[in-house]
Parts: C-alpha cells; sequence; structure tokens
C-alpha cells in the first residue's frame, strides 16, 4: 500500500509505503527520511501492536525529534571536531553535537531528504537519494539506494548500498527506536544480549578514545541474555556505547537478541557492519508526546544502530569507512522477530 501523504516543507511529495505478509506483519515507512514509522508485529498470543517510538502522523517528522525510525547518513554517529582530513584537505562538517562534534550526517542529514520511490510491492520498498558534492560539508557526490524487504517469516531486511565519484567517508543506519511491549513501559525488563567481547572507550562527549575496552564481568557485558536494567545505574548517562561486533568480517552474522518477557516478543539482529551503537534513550526526558498520545520518558525506547565505529574518519586503526569511486558501500542488517513462549 502506497499512501500519498501531502508535500513535506521543502514541497516533495511525500508517501507512506507499507510493507505486509501472511502473518499479519506490517511494517510502515516513508519517504521522507526513509523514516520507519512502525512496525507490527504478533506477541505470544498472537496480538499484533507497534513496537517502534514515533508519530501518528508523517507531518510529525517534519519537526525536530531524536531521530525516531530515521535512516541516518551520510555518516552515522559522531565526527571529533565536525572535521576530518582527506588526502591532506580538511573537511569541516556541522557541529551539530554540542556545539563541537558532528552527528548523524549534520544538520540536513539523510533524515531530512526526501527519498525517490523506486520500487514498492507488497515486500519490498527501494528507495533512492542523490547526495550531492559538498552537502552537509561531505566531498563527492554520492548515489544513494536503500531496500526495505518484509520476509513470510517476520524478518525485516534493511540492503544499503551507495557509489560515489570522490572519495568520502559513508555510515548509513537506522534509528529506530524499539519497545517489543509496544510502549506499555520503558525498555529495562528487556533482557539483551550483544555478540560482543569489547566496546569503544569513549570521553565525556561520546567520542571514542581509540581503546577497546573487554567488556567481560563489567555493567557493559551483554554476552549472555541480562536485563538492560540491571547495571545501568551503574553506566554514567546509561548506554549510548559502540560495541565492536564479534568477528568483524564482512559477512552477515548475529549481532544481538531482545527478548520482552511480558510480551514474549523477541527481535535478533543480524549485520555485516563491526560496530553496533546500543543507546537505551537516555535523552529521552518526557518532552515529545508521540504516538497516541504517549509521552516518552528516558528509556522509553532503545536503539541498536549498526555502524561502523564512530569517529571512524579519524581513527585510522578503526574498520574503514571511507568510501572509493569505483568502490560499493554494501550493508545489510536483518532484523528477525518471533516469540518465546
Ligand atoms: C545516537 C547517539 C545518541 C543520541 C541519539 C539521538 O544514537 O549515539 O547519543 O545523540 O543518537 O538523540
Amino acid at each position: 500500500m502506497k499512501e500519498y501523504r501531502g508535500k513535506c516543507p521543502h514541497g516533495e511529495d511525500v508517501y507512506l509505503c507499507t510493507l505486509s505478509n501472511k502473518n499479519k506483519m506490517t511494517v510502515a515507512i516513508t519517504n521522507y527520511g526513509g523514516t520507519i514509522t512502525s512496525i507490527s508485529v504478533p506477541d505470544r498470543h498472537g496480538v499484533i501492536e507497534d513496537i517502534v517510538l514515533g508519530f501518528d502522523t508523517v507531518k510529525e517528522y517534519y519537526g525536530m525529534h531524536p531521530y525516531f525510525g530515521a535512516l541516518v547518513g551520510r555518516h552515522a554517529n559522531r565526527i571529533s571536531g565536525a572535521t576530518f582530513t582527506l588526502d591532506g584537505k580538511i573537511y569541516r562538517l556541522a557541529a551539530n553535537d554540542k556545539g563541537v562534534n558532528h552527528l548523524h550526517g549534520g544538520l540536513n542529514g539523510f533524515d531530512r531528504k526526501t527519498w525517490t520511490v523506486e520500487r514498492h510491492d507488497e515486500h519490498l520498498l527501494q528507495l533512492s537519494c542523490h547526495s550531492l558534492d559538498g552537502e552537509e560539508g561531505y566531498p563527492g557526490n554520492l548515489e544513494v539506494t536503500v531496500s526495505y524487504e518484509l520476509t513470510e517469516d517476520n524478518r525485516l531486511s534493511l540492503l544499503y548500498r551507495a557509489i560515489t565519484d570522490a572519495a568520502t567517508p559513508v555510515n548509513l543506519t537506522n534509528h529506530s527506536y524499539f519497545n517489543l511491549n509496544a510502549g506499555r513501559d520503558t525498555v529495562l525488563l528487556h533482557e539483551i544480549v550483544i555478540n560482543a567481547d569489547a566496546y569503544t572507550a569513549i570521553d565525556e562527549s561520546l567520542i571514542p578514545t581509540g581503546q577497546l575496552i573487554p567488556v567481560r564481568n563489567t555493567a557493559m557485558d551483554f554476552s549472555v541474555l541480562k536485563a538492560i536494567g540491571k547495571d545501568l545505574s551503574s553506566v554514567k548517562g546509561g548506554y549510548d556505547h559502540n560495541y565492536a561486533l564479534n568477528s568483524r568480517d564482512r559477512e552477515i552474522r548475529f549481532a544481538a537478541e531482545v527478548v520482552e518477557p511480558l510480551s514474549g516478543r523477541c527481535m535478533k539482529v543480524y549485520t555485516t557492519m563491526p560496530g553496533l551503537q546500543f543507546y537505551t534513550g537516555n535523552f529521552l526526558d518526557g518532552s515529545i508526546t508521540g504516538k497516541k498520545g504517549t509521552v516518552y520518558q528516558k528509556h522509553a525506547g532503545f536503539c541498536l544502530e549498526t555502524q561502523y565505529f564512530p569517529d571512524s574518519p579519524n581513527r585510522p586503526e578503526f574498520p574503514s569507512s571511507l568510501l572509493l569511486p569505483g568502490e560499493e558501500y554494501s550493508h545489510t542488517t536483518v532484523y528477525c522477530f518471533s516469540v518465546k513462549p
């Protein structure tokens, strides 16, 4: 289903495209920001509910919000000092994070773009966009395609592809905030396992120091299923950390699993990316009213952002997010939904 939703503030046509399968699972995506506006999945009794934070209407996404469901780019996460150097040239980006660092592609990142609907049927949506040379300070004309596919076994796959005509860092992700109990409470009772033995240490402004710290026997340890809230109070500010996923080759592999005990809903995440930003909605503070009048309190949702490590353009020791002409950026992330009895 493709429904017209009027024009965005820049005058482009906005649609809400829905994917569905035989289990009555649905995923709604708008071409405004490539934003996932809802993911509705069954609980253990077959009750289908929406498990992502956001708004009831597409136009509410035009205002400021913390990247609910957004497709983030050209470079997700933080770039220190809002600058990087490539071939001896300094590139300056918007310092849109505390006036110092760059965050999630800048002031008008990919989450603010109106994407072209290339293809849409019941199971597949393909969006594309051009990001011009110099846009938000990044070099090179970038052509991006993102496909969202829903299978009959309740898997949602996101496939990101990009090509460029000049060297540029590229790091694309989706910034959905999940609450597998349909937003009834915070996510602190959700249990999570993350396939990572280490995470990237960060400074006060969440910029990596370059060090990888083992998680073993610390509050950061999710190597076995543990409630998100169990050790959260001993993590300053809450979880907002990049986990260095085990087996960092480019093959798709298991990244995380989340189980919500009350509804029985379960989500597994698989990715080809080396990093996973685990964020527990620490900056939500009750100032945003979202779907059905829900006030989003601190920890109302969690994000699992599959990506290159933060500040990769300034960290040669991290897996490189640099895309060269003639190469293709290709990244797959799969979210698999099921229930536990
Ligand atoms: C990311 C960051 C967080 C925060 C949110 C948006 O996930 O890691 O620190 O900036 O985006 O609010």
